[in-house]
């Protein structure tokens, strides 16, 4: 069941699919009975704060792309899409606003807040036993919903946000991405490295280094002097370049970008009329209206001018939006600074002047001083702050729709709110390559499904920071399970393609493993695309009656018949696993590598070395693998080897499509395996294959 309270005067954010077919209160004062929170009025401007008893041990699950556990309880969470690039556990906003979230204990409720402006999350951060939701001035909607398990109550509200995007299938490959390839030899060279040494790959991410100045829509010249014909090239050696767009659009005579978009009016505007002017990686830029209906539509038509050169997949960034700094209060900090200038600092004249250059970037007051044409409103631009990403993908989403109908186009981006999922997936921006980041990325995997989110992924090997060969494996170990794999560095940080470590053969065995596993992976999330249901889930999901799955921190279940526990701490050679019931482990060096044996439920310390990659089949099921394959492509479907943990019947139905079409149905898609006790295998459906277990 679901129940809608509307606060004041919402912003309509377009976060569910039909907003209006929900029937809903409205709430004006204080005491007006809200199920479950204590509803109150706080601070100046009169905030809406929300409050919560918690019993002892409930659990709050959700809030998608955040830091700390698949548990949430415990700390302090702020919905304000901040491009930060140092993930430490005291922060409390990243790039993304998902306002879903589960508490599981003496009451079972999903609650969602939409609500485009700051929200604030304390889940016993203040008081243990309290949890108190803060938006800030203006409206908001509040939905909860009751009644059923856990995965229901996810399932009921990915019924109302809509069917989540699906990539084309070849977005499921690996991918090698590193912000620094300048030019076509750089891209050549990661393409090379990956076919000579038998290792996957599907794709070959373009930072910003191929434009021109690091203007949107442009390619340099000088070093891709005929990009219709490279993209050509590496298509013919079944590689797919996936360039990089970002938000701000470069401030220069002559660019038509700027210069249109100056012309119609599209760029966000200040108090006076004038547009806002932020640096960004360009330099001076305007930002698109995004949540203008004709701006948006002009920034999405702006994507033919790459699709038209064979690109058929794209990454949006810098869409908090990100700014290094706003060009009016830079004038003011360096007006302040020539102050100082000259004069001798004391301690605390210097921490002054420290803070005046620091605080630039990504100021909130300067997200105060610019507006949108909303919904024929004029609507300042932080309180709508967080639907900025979601737009702007959104702009790339519909105008694929209208330039390729028929052919699904990749794209994620940074920046997201609720609704933004319809149009395209995430990644989960600068993480670091530390141990803790690992974790971090598997945990943050629930929540982002339940929020909508399937086609997520970190930078594997992690962003920010030198990662080592041992901790590339561990997270690829990882990353072979998530639908968007890509290994991303950042400039200056030590090389992470895996052919600048020793070991060749370990990464051909693991990054093999993804290709392996497409056959299962692919249908795991169609089916959870399709039904709108969660592909990673925390063990308690799958085990309510378990207490101890519901303390599992570290280990996923991963669709229907696996679960994974992957090992993310430097110099393990193995890890504690907690089984919550018999599983059949498959110990797995690549797809022609594997040793299996059945482990009763229960605590256990399970071996696994660095090359080693541990999956849990559960009993009754059956998961499909390939023989692998050096991209997407070439994994054959009519040859599969079945994973099972089978004593009497197993039963796996398998989707499958042409992975490119946008109106796919589940029903078409399906193929039936049967697996017997007498270890026959019968198989019904769309395909035929020859079937193998092993
Ligand atoms: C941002 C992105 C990162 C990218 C860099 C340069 O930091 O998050 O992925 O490499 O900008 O474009």
């Amino acid at each position: 069941m679901i129940r809608k309270f509307i606060f004041g005067n919402p912003i309509e954010t377009e976060a569910l699919v039909d907003s209006q077919s929900i029937q809903g209160m409205s709430v004006e004062k204080p005491g007006q009975g809200i199920p479950h929170f204590a509803a109150r009025l706080a601070g100046e401007e009169s905030s809406w704060e929300l409050a919560l008893d918690m019993g002892e041990r409930d659990i709050i699950y959700g809030l998608g792309e955040n830091i700390r556990g698949i548990n949430k309880r415990g700390w302090i969470y702020e919905s304000n899409c901040t491009d930060d690039p140092v993930h430490t556990e005291g922060r409390r906003e990243l790039y993304a606003a998902h306002n879903f979230f589960l508490v599981d204990g003496r009451e079972r409720l999903g609650v969602f807040v939409d609500a485009p402006q700051k929200v604030t999350f304390d889940f016993g951060y203040s008081r243990r036993d309290r949890l108190v939701v803060t938006v800030d001035p203006g409206g908001f909607v509040l939905y909860i919903l009751e009644g059923g398990s856990s995965r229901q109550i996810v399932r009921e509200f990915r019924g109302i946000i809509g069917r989540s995007y699906i990539p084309p299938r070849w977005a499921f490959g690996y991918g090698q991405s590193r912000w620094g390839y300048m030019c076509e030899d750089d891209i050549r060279q990661v393409v090379r490295e990956h076919r000579k040494k038998g290792v996957g790959l599907d794709s070959v991410y373009m930072d910003i280094d191929y434009m021109e100045d690091y203007k949107d829509f442009t390619v340099n010249q000088e070093r891709f002097p005929d990009f219709p014909r490279f993209v050509q090239e590496m298509r013919d050696q079944k590689v797919h370049l996936v360039p990089i767009i970002d938000a701000g659009v470069k401030i220069q005579e002559g660019y038509p970008v700027y210069e249109e978009g100056v012309k119609e009016g599209y760029f966000c505007k200040k108090e006076d009329q004038t547009e806002f002017v932020g640096g960004v990686w360009p330099g001076r830029v305007h930002f698109p209206d995004m949540l203008n209906e004709k701006a948006r539509a002009w920034f999405g038509d702006q994507y033919k001018f790459l699709l038209d050169q064979g690109i058929d997949g794209f990454w949006n960034d810098m869409n908090e939006p990100a700014l290094f700094y706003g060009e009016d209060h830079l004038a003011e900090v360096f007006e302040k600074l020539e102050e100082y200038s000259g004069q001798e600092l004391d301690i605390q004249s210097f921490f002054a002047v420290k803070d005046l250059v620091l605080g630039l970037a990504g100021r909130k007051e300067d997200y105060r001083t610019f507006y949108h044409e909303y919904r024929g409103q004029r609507v300042r631009h932080d309180r709508v702050h967080n639907l900025y990403g979601y737009y702007m993908t959104r702009a790339a989403g519909e105008a694929f729709d209208r330039l390729k109908p028929d052919k699904r186009i990749l794209m994620f981006s940074r920046a997201s709110y609720v609704g933004m999922h319809r149009y395209g997936g995430l990644w989960t921006g600068d993480n670091c390559s530390w141990w803790s980041h690992l974790l971090m990325n598997l945990q943050m995997l629930p929540g982002l499904n339940m929020c909508g989110f399937l086609y997520s992924g970190a930078d594997l090997g992690g962003f920010g920071d030198d990662a080592t060969e041992d901790l590339l494996l561990r997270w690829l170990e990882l990353g072979i399970f998530v639908p968007l794999m890509r290994n991303h560095s950042a400039k200056g940080t030590r090389r992470q393609e895996f052919y600048g470590f020793d070991h060749a053969e370990d990464f051909r065995g693991i990054i093999g493993l993804r290709y392996g596993l497409l056959p299962y992976l692919y249908s795991e999330f169609m089916k959870a695309a399709l039904t709108g249901d969660m592909m990673f889930l925390p063990l308690s999901f799958v085990y309510p009656e378990d207490p101890e799955a519901a303390g599992v921190e570290d280990q996923l279940m991963v669709g229907d018949g696996m679960m994974i526990a992957p090992v993310y701490r430097q110099n393990a050679r193995g890890r504690y696993v907690y089984l919550p019931e018999d599983m059949k482990l498959y110990r797995m060096r690549g797809v022609d590598s594997l040793e299996s044996q059945v482990l009763p439920a229960g605590h256990h310390y399970v071996r696994a070395e660095l090359n080693e990659v541990l999956v849990f089949v559960r009993r009754g099921h059956v998961v499909p693998m390939s023989e692998g394959g050096c991209c997407v492509e070439d994994v054959d479907m009519s040859s599969l080897r079945l994973l099972h943990f089978v004593e009497t019947e197993g039963v796996y139905e398998l989707y499958y499509d042409d992975g490119e079409r946008k109106d796919v149905r589940l029903e078409e898609g399906i193929t039936r395996i049967l697996v017997r006790a007498d270890k026959t295998v019968e198989t019904e459906g769309l395909l035929s294959p020859r079937c193998q277990l092993i």
